[in-house]
Parts: C-alpha cells; structure tokens; sequence
C-alpha cells in the first residue's frame, strides 16, 4: 500500500488489476481521450495483465465491433498515430462491450454478471473503476443504479471507484444536489471528479516549482508581488457545440473549474505533507479566502464579453450569434475577466486578474507573476523606457516552460537598459513528449491517489464564488451589448481599460 502521506509524488507503483467501465462508451471523450490514454499506460506496461475494459452505452454491438472501432480510435487519436500490433492484442483481448440503458436496472445486472465473468477470466480481482462519460444529467442516475445492483460496495478487500466527468453542476444548487445524490451511495473517498487541466505536466509542475526550490516561495507573498495575471486562451470558437455553450458561458465551462484549479495552487500555502487530503486542504484554504463578490464588485471588477465575426490565422470565422445552436440574441459570455483578491495575510491587497475567452488570437494558458517594481529609481526614465517590472511567466500549454524577465545593460557606450528572458522549456530540456493529461489521471484513480482530483468542498467553492457573477450578469443582461470583441482579438476592450485603470496592463502572450 502506498504512503498516504506521499501520494502526490509519484513514485515507481504497480497498479492493481482491475476493471474499468466506461459509460459513454460510444461518445467522443472515449475514442478521442479514454481508450487511447488506457491503451498508452498498456504499451509503457503501467497496467498489469489482469486488467479488462468494459465500453458501455446504447448502441447495439459486439466485443469484436468496440474492438474494430477502438483500435481505430487509437490509430487516429493517440499521440504516435499509429497501433502496435503485439501491445493491441493483449489490450484488446480486456476490452468487452455491454448494450445498456443507464436507467435500466436490469442492465446493470447484466453488467455486474459480465465484471463476474470478467474477474474469473482475468483475473482482475473485484476492483472496479466506473467512468461516468456521460451527460451530467445521468450521472446521478447512473450512481444510484450502480448503488441498487450493490456494485458500488467493495468486496473483500477491493475497490470501487467512479470518475465524473465536467461539467460537475450548473451551478451552486445543482452541485450540491449532486453531491448529496453520489454520497447517498458512495463515500467521498470513492468518488474522482475529474478536471483534466490537473493531469497537465505543467500544472503539476507548479507544486514543485513553488516548494521543491528555495529562492521562490520567500518572494511569493505580497511584499514582492505587484498582481498575477493568469490567462487562459482558446483560438478555437465552440467547434459546434453551440447548444451545449448556450447553457454554459465560459465561467461555467472553463473558470469555475479550471482556472480556479490552477489559481488554487498558485494562491495556496505549503502542505505539510503531499498526501491528497493534505493538499486540497491547502487549496480550499485558499478559494475560501477569496474574496466574494457582490453585484458593485461585479460591475466594476469583472468584464464580460461575447465574440462576433472576425478572422483567426488569416481565416474569417462566424460571430458566437451565427454559429449553430446559438439564439441569434443570444447573451451568453465566451470571454470573461474576473478580478479576484485572497483576503490572508499572503496576499492581502494582490488582485489577481483572470481572463479566458474562445475566438482569442492563439491558444495559451499561463500564469504571469508580475512583482513590485524596484523601490528606488537609480537609473533615469529615460534609461528605463523599456523595462516592464519583473515578470515570472508559466506557460502552461503549448511550449510549456517557464520565463524569468529582468532587466539588464545593453552592451554599448551609452547606458541603455531593457528587458530580457531566461527561458525553461520542457521540449529543451527534457527531449520527451509530456505526457496525455488522461493517462496521468486515470493511473492515479486506478493506484487510488486523488491528489489530482477535485474534492466536494472545492466543487462548491468554486460555484459559490462565480454564483454572484453569474446572477448579475443575469440580471443585466441588457448592460453586455454583444457581440463586443472581433473573433481574433484579445477580448472587449473594457478588459484592457479595466487593467489600466488599476495601473496594469495585460501581457500580450
Ligand atoms: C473543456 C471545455 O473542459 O476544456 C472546452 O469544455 C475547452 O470548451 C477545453 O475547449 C479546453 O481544454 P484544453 O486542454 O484544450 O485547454
């Protein structure tokens, strides 16, 4: 068993045998994301022999179909394009598929006699791993279900754990709601929601970046630091899932979940120790630090926006209100900036400034540190003209790295000063492909280490701070005239007067 008081370090592990279900198992999260992450940790032999997968959903099929049909999911979607026969045909022999109905339960009879079935052929020991990939409205449904055909009480000595997928809730209520009708059959300790920005190599690297080094943490608190800017950038619009985007917005679909992860572990304070508690501990510390907002806070402190028609990569594209699903008056965000400040003694007085938006010019997410300026001027204005404060940039995706900008000499006779990088890149340094956020996450569920996954507590934090956006934005619906960027731009330009009424301004990544 593994030291619960090291779970988010990662050491050399053997995962159990076991079973993974997926429900949704002819949706697209499977054959893009599931099997191809599940096919991965085979290949590097992270899973072990006894192991078995059952795809299920409506669609009428054989073991030998979902088979056909996976390894072409694989071939297409995996990082290496391309299908090891030896790897498949180990992997494939563990894949099965049961034609269920998620509210039938007779259905899930049926499948508790396949896990049976499955447990005597492979071996794989009673553990048992459901992913819910399915519509958040059957996720309940699907619990309850597994609770009644007892497949969610662990049998002698093994395990049952269920991954939920996102969106966890719709908002305060419903979140809530949730969580009451998961726990009524399952323990929290069973329970994974999961959030893929977590899995990314980048986001796990800010737990060592801030506490494995000795000179960063000193300068992390409100004496050194000026404002965080974090900002987290789509190129892509909302690749035709407008009916689903109608009922999200991006605070809903990216802030309150992901951004508010990785602002958690940039705001908290050092574990004691790197088990999972340990950690979410520190990071729901944080968010319940975070100062709530009130409908002036909104109006002066956050900025909505929604694209209209203009060009990505030289390309044009259609405006929100043209893309399909969408209402043609439709209020609905796709960018938002939200300034947040930690009332704790650490960051007292720090706002951190947040934006995410679709249709930006390029996809980036990172987080900007930017500190104080030097307390005195020794070099005149004009010297200086160039120089921007110091600024420690994260990038979490793509060209993962980190930058340190200072300022330095230019060489010459005449004393001129500006600002240059030292770069960290992981492509450089390293040589390796990172690996898919997927394979991380669901290795972890399977050696039972929930480090990377999100607690009930921090689902609900994170609604409760954005429901008093979301109800004012509700409520004024008028006051946002969309669309009010061009698709290729970096939002409405009330985010850039908003940063430059506090004496900021946004890097242009
Ligand atoms: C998903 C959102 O959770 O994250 C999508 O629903 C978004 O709208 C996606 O495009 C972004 O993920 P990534 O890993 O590409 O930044």
């Amino acid at each position: 068993m593994e030291n619960p008081l090291r779970q988010g370090i990662r050491l050399e592990q053997a995962a159990e045998p076991c079973t993974v279900v997926i429900f949704g198992a002819s949706g697209d999260l499977t054959k893009r994301k599931l099997v191809p992450a599940l096919y991965r940790l085979v290949q590097q032999r992270l899973l072990p022999a006894e192991f078995g997968i059952v795809g299920l959903a409506r669609t009428e099929m054989s073991d030998d179909d979902f088979r056909v049909k996976m390894r072409e999911s694989v071939a297409q979607f995996s990082e290496a394009k391309t299908v090891d026969d030896e790897v498949w045909q180990s992997f494939a022999q563990g894949l099965y598929y049961l034609t269920a109905d998620i509210g039938t339960a007779d259905d899930y009879r049926k499948l508790a006699g396949l896990l049976e079935r499955i447990d005597r052929e492979r071996g794989t020991g009673g553990n048992r791993l459901f992913y819910l990939s399915v519509a958040p409205r059957f996720y309940a449904a699907a619990v309850e279900q597994l609770g009644r055909a007892g497949l969610t009480k662990p049998k002698d000595g093994s395990w049952v754990r269920v991954i939920i997928e996102k969106p966890f809730g719709s908002d305060l209520e419903s979140a809530r709601l949730l969580n009451q009708q998961i726990h009524a059959s399952l323990d929290e300790s069973q329970i994974y929601r999961i959030d893929h920005y977590l899995g990314k190599e980048t986001v796990q690297n800010l737990l060592a970046f801030r506490f494995a080094n000795g000179i960063f943490e000193p300068l992390w608190n409100r004496h050194y630091i000026d404002h965080v800017q974090i900002t987290n950038a789509e190129a892509v619009g909302v690749e035709g899932r407008g009916g689903y985007y109608e009922t999200a917005g991006v605070v809903r679909d990216m802030i309150q979940n992901h951004v508010f992860q990785v602002l958690s572990l940039v705001a908290m304070e050092p574990p004691a120790h790197l088990g999972s508690e340990a950690v979410r501990d520190e990071k729901i510390k944080a968010m319940t630090a975070a100062r709530n907002f009130t409908p002036e806070r909104v109006k002066a402190e956050c900025v909505r926006g929604q694209y209209g028609p203009g060009s990505i990569d030289g390309k044009p594209v259609p405006g929100y209100r043209q893309e399909e699903g969408v209402a043609p008056d439709s209020t609905t965000e796709t960018f938002a900036m939200l300034t947040m400040y930690f009332d704790n003694w650490r960051w007292a007085g720090v706002p951190f400034y947040i934006r995410s938006g679709k249709h930006l010019p390029k996809r980036v997410t990172e987080i900007a540190i930017q500190f104080q300026t030097a307390p005195h001027q020794l070099f005149g204005a004009d010297v200086m003209e160039q120089v921007t404060p110091n600024q420690l940039i994260i990038r979490i995706q793509p060209d993962e790295g980190i930058t340190l900008r200072f300022a330095v000499k230019v060489p010459g006779q005449i004393t001129h000063i500006r600002d240059v990088n030292m770069d960290f890149r992981y492509g450089t340094s390293f040589g390796v492909q990172l690996a898919e956020a997927y394979e991380r996450l669901l290795l972890d569920c399977i050696l039972g280490d929930s480090t990377l996954y999100a607690r009930k507590d921090m689902t609900e934090r994170g609604w409760e701070i954005v429901m008093p956006i979301l109800d004012y934005w509700a409520g004024t619906k008028g006051e946002g005239s969309f669309p009010n960027y061009e698709a290729g731009t970096w939002g409405p330009q009330a985010a850039d007067e908003l940063m430059e009424r506090n004496g900021s301004r946004w890097r242009r990544p």
